[in-house]
């Protein structure tokens, strides 16, 4: 019997799912897991969109990229085990199919003039969409001026993608880590990432910061950041929201006047306070 996923062009009808291959799984954290998806063709996105990811009988959640696209045909998403789908999701092993639709959504803006230093602010499993942007900027960072991560997590042992902070920090960025509460083994800072404005080395005034998180710690670094001069046009963070359809057709993402999905789900301070959509 044919598989209910059919191999097809990707895009050419938006409801239905693309089959993809899980390649790799790497688990990066004790409810947290790397996939590599091999898809049948191409899938061209930029960091910031999302795909709805589908199991088979369990259901179909929104999911970031969290690769850079390279003109390939695989895709990575890193995923917290929370309920159903998700639960679903890690239960897969490698070989196994999963549906993807997408990309949706609008996407991080990436026009940042040369010379602009870049803040990039991240809650827990935030990181996950922020990741394809650290990437982006190690590739061009002869072009930028500092860049600066701040990185808040639950416990040293849910520091999501720790090998890859090293090489972050071998690349030029500053990357500074926290957690909220610490542990015997552990020497770092403990507290909000909101409480490390101090450590950040850039000239506020011209600089970007793209920010991920939960909803407090967005809203809380959007304030802040705008407080020390920046532009609330360039204070850029990406919203979450409970989705079925992706597309702007269900109304389940409706916030305010906007729908996260299709709106969204990246937005700047300035349209988030002009047009009440989280405050
Ligand atoms: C645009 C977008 C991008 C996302 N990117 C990622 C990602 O890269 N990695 C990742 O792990 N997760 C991501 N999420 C969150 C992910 O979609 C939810 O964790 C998932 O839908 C939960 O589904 P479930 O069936 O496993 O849980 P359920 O059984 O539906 O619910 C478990 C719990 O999670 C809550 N929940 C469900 N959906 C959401 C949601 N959308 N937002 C907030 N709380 C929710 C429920 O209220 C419930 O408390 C993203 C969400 C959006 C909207
Ligand atoms: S998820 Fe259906 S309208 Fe946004």
């Amino acid at each position: 019997m044919k598989n209910h996923i059919t191999n097809r062009k990707a895009n050419s009808n938006i409801y239905l799912p693309l089959n993809g291959k899980i390649e790799e799984i790497k688990e990066l954290t004790n409810d947290v897991r790397l996939l590599k998806i091999r898809t049948e063709s191409a899938i061209d996105y930029k960091p910031g969109q999302f795909f709805m990811i589908s199991v088979w009988g369990a259901g179909e959640v929104p999911i970031s990229a969290t690769s850079l696209y390279k003109g390939n045909t695989t895709i990575e998403l890193c995923i917290r085990k929370t309920g159903i789908v998700t639960t679903a999701i890690h239960s897969l092993e490698v070989g196994q199919s999963i549906g993807i639709r997408g990309p949706f959504g609008n996407g991080f803006p990436l026009d940042i003039p040369r010379g602009k230093d870049v803040i990039i602010v991240a809650g827990g499993i935030g990181i996950a969409p922020l990741r394809p942007i650290i990437k982006y900027l190690i590739n061009n960072k002869y072009e930028l001026g500092r860049v600066t991560l701040l990185y808040g997590s639950r416990t040293p042992d849910e520091i999501i993608f720790k090998d890859e902070t090293e090489q972050w920090k071998e690349s030029g960025i500053s990357v500074i880590l926290t957690v909220d509460k610490g542990n015997d083994s552990y020497s770092g800072n403990v507290g909000f990432v909101t409480n490390l404005w101090h450590t950040v080395r850039a000239d506020f005034k011209n600089a970007i910061a793209y920010i991920c998180g939960p909803e407090v710690m967005i809203k809380a670094a959007m304030r802040d950041l705008f407080f020390f001069g920046m532009s609330d046009e360039k204070i850029i963070t990406t919203l979450e929201a409970h989705m079925k359809c992706g597309v702007g057709k269900c109304g389940h993402c409706y916030t305010g006047p906007k729908y996260i999905c299709t709106d969204g789900p990246v937005f700047s301070y300035k349209q988030i306070k002009e047009q009440s959509i989280l405050m």
